[in-house]
């Protein structure tokens, strides 16, 4: 895995935005894997900022995102609706160039199946962008005893739902126990993978997935198999980490 360490979460956002951006003008079919969560939405203030400046163009870009609550929309706001406000609304991407599980769907296993075989049927993930859970999750797979490898509906652990809360009128009980999520399998599936960690909260999580052996009880973890990892983190994530 190599490491970029920034100074300021600000400069990490700018620099990732740059790249996407770099990699958007020179492959113009690009697929990008997206996340959610708080960590990404200064990259998504980047990408507003930057692509609004430079006039990119994203018609012949793909996006998938990684996982979706199992029901909300009707307690609170889908990470869907996240994204449109954050990212989708100010891009000029084609709406059916927009990938996301439905946790609306009547049947959820169904749902699952049909995300992977779009991803297949796109050719694959060019850049997955992840975030990492305090307690070492990749999208919504959570720690356990194994890790479900493809597309699938997950249980939320409580610590999950607890940070999620902002979406859901700060109430935990708001937060749906389900999610949809792509699986560790599908994750690292993706051709390169660019993980965001910024906070003190994250240090443990990310020294042990950089650090600790491959297990399902961290499941970033597992992304030591990847041939093309980058970990970008602001000082305070990077605080545990032995090489610093
Ligand atoms: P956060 O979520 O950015 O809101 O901390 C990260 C994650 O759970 O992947």
């Amino acid at each position: 895995m190599r490491v970029q360490r920034f100074e300021q979460a600000a400069a990490l956002a700018s620099a990732l935005a740059a790249d996407l951006i770099g990699r958007i003008q020179r492959t113009p079919r690009l697929v990008i894997g997206l996340a959610t969560g708080r960590t990404p939405m200064l990259l998504y203030r980047e990408l507003r900022l930057k692509t609004a400046a430079q006039g990119v163009d994203w018609s012949l870009v793909h996006t998938l995102n990684l996982d979706e609550f199992v029901g909300a929309g009707a307690v609170g706001q889908r990470y869907r609706d996240f994204m449109q406000e954050e990212l989708f609304a100010h891009v000029n991407l084609d709406e059916r160039h927009i990938h996301f599980l439905d946790g609306r769907a009547a049947d959820l296993g169904a749902e699952c199946d049909r995300y992977e075989r779009t991803i297949a049927e796109l050719g694959g993930i060019d850049v997955q962008i992840l975030g990492i859970g305090v307690n070492g999750h990749i999208g919504f797979n959570e720690p356990g005893i194994a890790l479900h490898p493809r597309t699938h509906v997950a249980r939320l652990e409580l610590s999950t739902r607890a940070r999620n809360t902002w979406l859901f009128d700060g109430a935990v009980e708001r937060v749906p126990e389900l999610a949809l999520s792509m699986g560790i399998e599908t994750i690292v599936d993706a051709r390169e993978i660019v993980l965001l960690a910024t906070g003190a909260e994250k240090a443990e999580a990310v020294q042990g997935m950089i650090e600790g052996p491959v297990t399902p009880t961290l499941p970033a973890s597992v992304l030591q198999r990847h041939k093309s990892v980058t970990v970008m983190v602001d000082g305070d994530a990077a605080g545990r980490l032995s090489r610093r």
